[in-house]
């Protein structure tokens, strides 16, 4: 979706990032702007600074930076358009798709209010007379209120009608109830709701809306569980328990189970960082959800059958999208929430137990190959073998896959040379069809490796150039034409540099919006945003520009003219020329 640039600029206006960001950590004031302890990496002396005329803000540390808007979409790990809104929110703006008014805007509005009303219909019951044994259920499960409240919890009555009547009474319609799947019509016409003498776990999106319901059942009923099925606010697949809780926790990695119970038992026990697919088998959707929020995974699924063949499954899916997995293995075929039951107050610091030696991918996978032979047989020995080097194939690290190869050596007294041999023949034949575009952008800022082993000084006459551009450009400026692209040898600068020009000629501001606008990703914003303000701007004029422009043309001449031996006289001609420029 596009947003205009007023309705950025008014924003950006109402949601001063000093005022913004001293939410969350305390500013002092630094000679024109404002310096803090970065909210983003861990550091002791302040690094992160704010720079009011600019509005932006930079870690020195950590090359973090950007507008108030990148500030929202970092540290409250939203996503741009959810930023614009929890900015609006902020300031008591309008989001635009509110003034367009437009109708299936209306009813997903109309859709969250029902499900947080019925949330509350649920808690209610929960606490009243008629929930009692529903509470005590509860109670019997080892949950305290404090997380029944903390999660909103709730009972629907066994009564068929109850939740349709109540909200009919507050004046909703029809539909809409319908709609949100709290209610379904049946044959003879009649409303009836969906949930019946069932725990209910409301499902939170992690903007804290309210988008649909898993329903326990207390009864032999079945299904055991019963989930809202899809509605224009609710896609099962894509959607996750407990993020809006665990995106906050602040751990580097995210624990994720098989259910609602697991979750919020280990909520209870402090491992926050805990979240649960909705029954499903992991999704694609679900999965780029948890790449927003980390690189490293715990998987802590059942320990039956299916709960290991989805850890397989989940390790390779996670494996694609660059996010690394640990397995926890839970002994004697409990679940996470049994595990706690069993072990009350003993469980925590056995959990914590259990995190530390979880195994990692590789080892996971090598242990459970090992179930499936009797490696004192021979035929199996050496099916055992091939699946356990097509495992080894895929370890990058060369120390690492040195040490399974010497524990596989040993275990099958096979020598070490032989299984290396087999292992490299291997490799070549996967490296073939490897995909080198999976490697994940790590962090840019200046001490980007990206800068290529140019000099500092090109490095800066570059971006002095670029600072330049963006924080005087006009169109009386006659400097376009005096810079190419191929000016540029750091690519993030050419790539910058083509961005802005892009801008210029469509008339466009060149602010970090429209900028990151033209094919950058979010984590370039701190890069960028070091281009924009860290460069003491007064002092750039044309003369510098000038001979930043010399200076790079100078060693691009230079690294062109390797061996002198290969220059011919019209080169060296202007070698000389660009030489004595730079001198003058
Ligand atoms: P408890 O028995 O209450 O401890 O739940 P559990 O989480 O241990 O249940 P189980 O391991 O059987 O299932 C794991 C998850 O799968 C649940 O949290 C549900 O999300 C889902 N699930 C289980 N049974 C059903 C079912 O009958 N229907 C649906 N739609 N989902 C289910
Ligand atoms: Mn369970």
């Amino acid at each position: 979706m596009s947003v205009s640039e007023e309705f950025i600029r008014e924003l950006k206006y109402k949601n001063n990032i000093s005022d913004v960001v001293s939410g969350y950590i305390d500013l002092k004031q630094k000679g024109k702007n404002l310096a803090g302890i970065c909210p983003f990496h861990i550091e002791k002396t302040a690094s992160f600074f704010i720079y009011p005329s600019n509005e932006s803000f930079y870690c020195f540390g950590c090359g973090k930076g950007g507008d108030v808007i990148t500030f929202i979409r970092l540290i409250e790990k939203l996503d741009y358009v959810e930023s614009l809104k929890f900015l609006c929110q902020r300031s008591n703006m309008n989001f635009p798709e509110d003034e367009l008014s437009n109708d299936s805007y209306k009813q997903k509005m109309a859709i969250y209010k029902i499900n947080r009303e019925s949330a509350k219909f649920f808690h209610n019951n929960l606490c009243s007379l008629q929930g009692k044994s529903a509470l005590e259920y509860l109670k019997k499960r080892n949950l305290s209120l404090k997380s029944i409240k903390h999660f909103g919890l709730g009972y629907s009555l066994e009564s068929k009608f109850s939740l349709v009547n109540f909200l009919s009474s507050k004046g909703y319609f029809q539909k809409d109830i319908i709609d949100s799947n709290v209610a379904y019509k049946n044959r003879s016409g009649q409303i009836i709701d969906r949930f019946s003498n069932r725990i209910m776990f409301p499902i939170i999106d992690i903007r804290g809306n309210v988008v649909g319901f898993g329903g326990r059942s207390i009864s032999n009923n079945n299904p055991k569980y019963l989930n809202t099925a899809d509605t224009i606010v609710f896609k099962k697949s894509d959607n996750i328990f407990a993020m809006n809780f665990a995106k906050n926790s602040n751990l580097k990695n995210l624990i994720l189970t098989e259910g609602y119970m697991d979750t919020i038992s280990l909520h209870q026990m402090g491992f926050t960082n805990t979240i649960a697919t909705l029954g499903t088998a992991l999704t694609p959707g679900q999965v780029k959800l948890i790449s927003r929020y980390t690189d490293e995974i715990i998987l802590c699924f059942d320990s039956d059958a299916a709960g290991q063949k989805a850890t397989l499954r989940a390790i390779d899916i996670f494996k694609q999208n660059g996010i690394s997995s640990k397995v926890i293995l839970i002994p004697s075929g409990k679940d996470p929430d049994e595990f706690i039951k069993y072990y009350k107050d003993e469980s925590a610091v056995r959990f914590k137990e259990l995190i530390k030696n979880a195994a990692a991918d590789i080892e996971y996978k090598l242990l459970n190959i090992k179930t499936k032979y009797d490696i004192n047989d021979a035929g199996d020995k050496i099916k055992y073998t091939s699946e356990i080097l097509k495992i080894l194939s895929n370890i990058e690290n060369d120390i690492e896959k040195d040490i399974y190869c010497g524990k596989l050596s040993t275990e099958l007294n096979i020598s070490k040379e032989s299984i290396k041999s087999q292992l490299s023949k291997y490799f070549k034949k996967i490296s073939k069809n490897k995909n080198k575009e999976n490697i994940l952008p790590h962090t840019l800022g200046y001490y980007a490796k990206d800068n290529q082993d140019f000099s500092l000084k090109r490095i800066k006459a570059e971006e002095t150039i670029l600072t330049y551009i963006i924080n005087n450009y006009d169109i009386t400026d006659n400097i376009l034409p005096k810079v190419s692209e191929n000016l540029f040898g750091v690519n993030f600068n050419k790539k910058l540099y083509s961005a802005l020009k892009t801008l210029i000629l469509n008339n466009r501001d060149l602010n970090l919006n429209n900028i990151l606008s033209e094919g950058f990703e979010v984590e370039s914003a701190g890069r960028i945003t070091k281009i924009i303000c860290d460069y003491k701007r007064e002092y750039i004029n044309k003369q510098v520009i000038k001979e930043c422009i010399l200076l790079i043309e100078h060693e691009n001449q230079r690294a062109k003219i390797k061996d002198i031996q290969d220059i011919n006289s019209a080169e060296l001609k202007n070698y000389i020329i660009t030489l004595k420029k730079t001198k003058q």
